[in-house]
């Protein structure tokens, strides 16, 4: 079946209460929920994950690289700052969908750099928690045109 690697950096684990009027109500689990009823509808499995580790992080791309056909990443601050991110996507085969809640582009400067983006496929930015269900869609597409 085909699988999707949905990886959340630091800080997301505090969603739902973690300034709702930026980042909205839902909480990550609640995100979790719309990802796995988006992958049921397109008969896809995902692997869900958090860390608030930048080495952790690197680790679980790592592992995905036997696992898993596609990558949708919301690395979040680590997006602005991660050099070592970055390279570890780009080591990886599978394509990469960048996913941010906010659109980052409208926000403080510094949030429109993204070394993730030197690694990515694609961008889906401030769609809200949609924007996982979003990322699915696109991720798969790029499965697909391979
Ligand atoms: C974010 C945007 C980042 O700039 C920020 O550091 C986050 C969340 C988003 O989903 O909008 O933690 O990735």
């Amino acid at each position: 079946m085909t699988s999707i690697l949905v990886l959340n950096g630091p800080n997301l684990n505090m969603l739902g209460s973690r300034e709702p009027e930026i980042y909205g109500s839902n909480s990550l689990a609640a995100i979790e929920k719309i990802c796995r009823k988006r992958a049921k509808e397109l008969g896809i499995d995902i692997e869900f994950l958090h860390s608030n580790h930048e080495g952790a992080l690197i680790d679980a791309i790592h592992d995905a690289s036997e696992k898993v056909d596609a990558i949708v990443i919301n690395a979040a601050a680590y997006t602005h700052t991660s050099v070592a991110l970055m390279d570890a996507l780009k080591s990886v085969p599978q394509p990469v969908v960048e996913l941010h809640l906010t659109n980052t582009h409208r926000r403080e400067s510094f949030r429109a750099k993204s070394y993730i983006s030197l690694a990515a496929d694609g961008i889906i930015c401030g769609f809200g928690a949609n924007g996982y269900a979003l990322a699915l869609d696109a991720a798969l597409g790029l499965i697909d045109a391979k």
